[in-house]
């Protein structure tokens, strides 16, 4: 690849982005902007929506704020509509790309979400499971779905030094059922399920959807940690500030780029991300069983939040 330009899709067409209100969806979705893709910004209503949807705007990018919060299904389901109705109105250009951005770690495993799921599990997996399953018809060939993973679904060095736990896989009903739990795991679990899920969904969503997943690399200080002790969030930004660090700012670009940039035009089957190094995922991310019981699972858990509909 010579230069950036050259690596660009020469349409990028519409992409949405989940949670572009901050950090590293707020960062991605200025790269989309300066790309010229029409966006659509599916994020908690609020002055932070605005504030990016109006610097999106600043870059010469056409944008559709559209108010969902993903720990309701019911407004995800809104948010799918609303998506469909732009689509066939033609009010913006084919949907060619979906990025499941965001995120939350509740240190707290006995929230849930409106729906009575686990608030980690319901905001990071179920409502992007749900979002998606309703737009995948709604995709022009060649889409992307850029789900956005984390290595913590595995322990290394560092991540026991920082007593993040590795995921401790459960059957999935389990995993969204609110309950004392050990802080962190429910993320980590989590974002196992996103490449489980992604593995699946490339199964199911044919040869005109490519599926990837997307690791940012560790950016500490952004409100993924929130719900942390104040001391252990002032640790987070310090260290955000040391160079060479992992930060929104460096990684939303590498992000966008898996969107739209022709470099990664071919990449699917869940294939794994990190930052711009495609990577083999441990062998605990594969494992068919557990993808086809996460598909089911997922399909139970929706239709048991909403009956009347139906998961592809
Ligand atoms: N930070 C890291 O080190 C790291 C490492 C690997 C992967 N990741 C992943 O990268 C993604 C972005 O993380 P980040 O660090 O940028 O986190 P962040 O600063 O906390 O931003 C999270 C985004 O998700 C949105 N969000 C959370 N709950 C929501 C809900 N119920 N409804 C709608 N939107 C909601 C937030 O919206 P509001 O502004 O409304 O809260 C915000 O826009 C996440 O998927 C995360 O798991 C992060």
């Amino acid at each position: 690849m010579t230069s950036t330009s050259t690596s660009r899709s020469a349409e990028p067409g519409t992409v949405l982005i989940t949670g572009p209100t901050r950090n590293l969806g707020r960062h991605t979705t200025l790269a989309l902007a300066s790309r010229g893709a029409d966006l659509l910004l599916v994020g908690r209503a609020g002055p932070d929506l605005t504030a990016v949807a109006g610097a999106a705007r600043a870059r010469g990018a056409r944008v559709h704020e559209i108010a969902c919060d993903l720990s309701r299904l019911a407004d995800v389901r809104a948010a799918a509509a609303a998506v469909r109705d732009l689509l066939a109105a033609g009010t913006v250009r084919p949907l060619r790309a979906l990025v499941a951005n965001a995120g939350v770690m509740s240190a707290d495993t006995r929230r849930a979400s409106a729906d009575g799921y686990e608030l980690t599990f319901a905001v990071n997996y179920l409502a992007h499971a749900r979002l998606i399953g309703d737009l995948l018809g709604s995709f022009t060939a060649p889409a992307r779905v850029v789900l956005v993973g984390s290595n913590t679904y595995r322990a290394n060095f560092w991540r026991r030094l920082l007593h993040v736990p590795e995921a401790k896989w459960a059957d999935p009903i389990e995993l969204a059922r609110p309950a004392a739990g050990v802080s962190g795991i429910a993320y980590s679990n989590a974002k196992l399920a996103i490449l489980y899920y992604a593995h699946e969904l490339q199964r199911h969503a044919g040869g005109g959807v490519n599926v990837s997943v997307f690791e940012p690399g560790w950016m500490p200080g952004t409100a993924l940690g929130r719900d942390a002790p104040a001391a252990v969030q002032a640790i987070g930004r310090a260290l955000g500030r040391v160079p060479g660090v992992s930060t929104p700012r460096r990684s939303g670009p590498l992000l966008a780029a898996m969107a739209v940039d022709e470099k990664w035009a071919r990449l699917r089957d869940g294939a794994f991300v990190v930052k711009t190094k495609p990577v083999d995922v441990h062998p605990v991310a594969v494992d068919r069983e557990r993808e086809r019981r996460l598909w089911a699972a997922t399909a139970e858990l929706l239709e048991r939040a909403d009956p009347a509909s139906a998961f592809p």
